[in-house]
């Protein structure tokens, strides 16, 4: 991971001139359990560390309803550096951020992908359709440069719950498939 960090502080991303830190992760990277989300906001920008502003302390409220919390699942973003004004990512930034990202989740070979929000889904599994149709369904992420297959599902991003809280029962609903998933899989290991 530290070599892997090491090669994301070399990538050539323009994000780099406006942001303050890179942020790469946050969690146990023994877990089973990888989150993976789009891009920082300001918080996580001053800081270094992902999902730690308002939309981040959602995202932990609903996951710890699961018995999920940093202590016992890993979690990062697709793009490293935080877009100016807390824009989408763009199609350039995510390419230049992405391979670093399959690195990763390869290095942290989880048994479970959780991708918050329609740019992380979309991005990974490589779909087309948005967020409104990749939720509640099941997928597989497959990388062949590693060669690997890992079970994955897909949320909707807190910041876009916190905009519209009709969305929250659809949410409560996946992460209650989550959960089961979870525990039928026996994935928390702490
Ligand atoms: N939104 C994200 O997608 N990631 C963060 O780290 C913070 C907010």
């Amino acid at each position: 991971l530290e070599k892997l960090l090491v090669e994301i502080n070399k990538l050539k991303c323009n994000l780099k001139e406006t942001a303050t830190n890179v942020v790469f992760s946050d969690g146990d990277y023994n877990s089973n359990i990888m989150i993976v989300g789009e891009a920082p906001g300001a918080n996580e920008d001053l800081v270094g560390k992902p999902f730690i502003g308002d939309a981040g302390k959602l995202l932990d409220k609903m996951l710890n309803f699961i018995d999920l919390s940093r202590d016992n699942f890993y979690i990062s973003n697709l793009v490293f550096w935080r877009p100016p004004g807390n824009r989408p990512p763009n199609d350039k930034e995510i390419s230049v951020c992405i391979e670093a990202t399959k690195k990763h989740i390869h290095i942290i070979n989880p048994k479970l992908l959780i991708f918050v929000g329609s740019i992380a889904a979309k991005s990974l599994l490589d779909k087309k359709e948005g967020i409104t149709k990749l939720r509640g369904e099941k997928h597989i992420y497959v990388d062949n440069t590693y060669g690997i297959k890992i079970p994955a599902r897909a949320i909707f991003h807190p910041a876009y719950l916190m905009r519209n809280p009709i969305e929250k029962k659809t949410t409560w609903n996946d992460l209650i498939e989550i959960d089961d998933f979870i525990r039928r899989k026996r994935l928390i290991i702490s």
